[in-house]
């Protein structure tokens, strides 16, 4: 049986935040559901996430979604292990002990080390650095064997020089982790109950006792502070875009592209500098993304474009064209080969194939059918102050510029809206409403206005 804890009790006051550690986010996602959506790749059956410090944010963020433990005191990372004992000690196989900020290890390195502690009873993952900075030390003896791991706060100057560091990723036993675990103490620089001091504690049992050294060591750095949450932003970006492009995607700038893990892209699509695909959003083949659009879970059909736009929840079909400074949101969706233009914004709504709305339009809470042409400045008035309306136009209609639509309302099939009309009666098929009033020319007025 494969278990797991996660630590993300403290405070982490190094992020001076008031919002936890862990969850800050990489690329739109709190680095603990980075280390959730590893470790769910890696079969477990069963993992817990200690929490403590904002609680209720975890709660929030996670709700059913996890088993919580809580540590209602931070007195060091073995005593957040004790909060889990309950739900974790009577289960049998191994258990990974991780730190929720730890944002980057990668699902291989978990399975190695499943897969290591199988002949071990604790396994401990290290990585060697050119700057050990403030990471626990590895300590051996002078065969090479695995002693314990010595804190930074509690290491002497010649321990202070080892190179290779606790990554902070364990796995152990669960049987004999929760038959020693109680034995650590505090008596230490920190007065805080350490998990690494597990490894001293198996020794002395004669335990069998490995490590795994990670080679690439940007996958296990713990983040502390917001440039390291940088550093590790800038990690995870170039190597989903990096994938990006071996899998047929141009990125013009891949270092100003910035691509959720969960976003997809089809082949000879291009992208420009300065876009975003967040969330789940799905883009086709063969489309150009051009600089400053912002999707979030947006879905782009095969062979669009898309300019300087903004899509939230929303679908665009194939062969369309949006933008510049497009505003797509609220489960709208337009189908294929439509141009929606500038400054155009539809909330809630769905656009018939073939759509025309190239200017200065809202189109909130409607319903259009196919071949619809919306002149500049068209309205849907959906709202009275407490309600919102629908707007029905049915395929093939022609809304002229400058144009009302005061809903609920339905505008008939093949029906045309003089240009400056406000429509509060429903038009029927066919025909042509027109309603504003009359103009009057009043001769040489002109002139003489522009003479006075
Ligand atoms: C820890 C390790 C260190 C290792 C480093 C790797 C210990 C004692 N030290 O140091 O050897 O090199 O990580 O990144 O384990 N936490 C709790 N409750 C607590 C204290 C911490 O849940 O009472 C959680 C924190 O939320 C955090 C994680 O444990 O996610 C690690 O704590 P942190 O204070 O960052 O430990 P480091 O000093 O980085
Ligand atoms: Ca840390």
């Amino acid at each position: 049986m494969r278990n797991a804890i996660i630590l993300a009790a403290g405070k982490g006051t190094r992020m001076v935040s008031s919002k936890n550690k862990v969850m800050h986010e990489i690329l739109g996602k709190p680095m603990i559901e980075h280390v959730i959506d590893s470790l769910d790749q890696c079969d477990i059956d069963f993992k817990v996430v200690v929490i403590g410090h904002e609680a209720n944010q975890f709660e929030a963020y996670f709700k059913d979604k996890v088993t919580f433990a809580y540590q209602h005191e931070q007195l060091g990372t073995a005593h957040a292990v004790m909060q889990a004992a309950d739900v974790v000690k009577d289960r049998k196989g191994s258990t990974i002990i991780i730190y929720g900020d730890i944002p980057l290890v990668q699902p291989e390195t978990i399975e190695l080390l499943f897969n290591h502690n199988e002949s071990y009873d604790l396994t401990v993952a290290t990585a060697v650095l050119d700057d050990p900075q403030q990471y626990g030390r590895i300590v051996r003896d002078t065969q090479g064997r695995f002693e314990r791991i010595v804190e930074y706060k509690d290491a002497n100057d010649s321990q202070k020089s080892i190179s290779e560091i606790n990554t902070g990723i364990y796995c152990v036993n669960n049987e004999l982790l929760f038959k020693h675990l109680f034995e650590i103490t505090n008596n230490n620089a920190q007065g805080e109950f350490y998990i690494t001091d597990i490894v001293e504690i198996f020794n002395k049992n004669k335990y069998n006792v490995g490590t795994v050294v990670i080679d690439d060591v940007a996958e296990v750095m713990g983040i502390n502070d917001r440039i390291q949450l940088f550093e590790a932003s800038k990690w995870l970006q170039n190597k989903i875009n990096t994938s990006w492009m071996t899998q047929g995607v141009t990125l013009i700038n891949p270092e100003q592209t910035y691509i959720d893990p969960d976003a997809q892209i089809g082949k000879d699509t291009i992208i420009y500098p300065n876009v975003y695909l967040q969330k789940s959003t799905k883009i086709g083949e063969g489309c150009i993304i051009y600089p400053g659009t912002m999707i979030i879970n947006g879905e782009i059909g095969d062979y669009t474009t898309v300019d300087s736009s903004r899509i939230t929840d929303s679908k665009v079909g194939t062969y369309s064209k949006i933008g510049p400074f497009t505003h797509l949101r609220n489960g709208s969706v337009i189908h294929d080969k439509s141009r929606i233009g500038n400054f155009v914004e539809v909330k809630n709504s769905e656009i018939g194939e073939n759509g025309r709305c190239a200017h200065l339009t809202y189109v909130g809470d409607a319903t259009v059918g196919k071949d619809v042409n919306f002149g500049c400045g068209v309205v849907t008035v959906n709202y009275d102050g407490k309600h919102k309306y629908r707007t029905i136009i049915e395929e093939g209609a022609f809304i002229g510029s400058n144009v009302n639509l005061i809903a609920p309302i339905t505008i008939g099939r093949n029906s045309v809206i003089a240009a400056g009309t406000t429509v509060n009666k429903d038009v029927p098929e066919g025909d042509m409403a027109i309603g504003r009033s009359r103009q009057e020319n009043k001769p040489g007025y002109g002139q003489k206005y522009k003479n006075r």
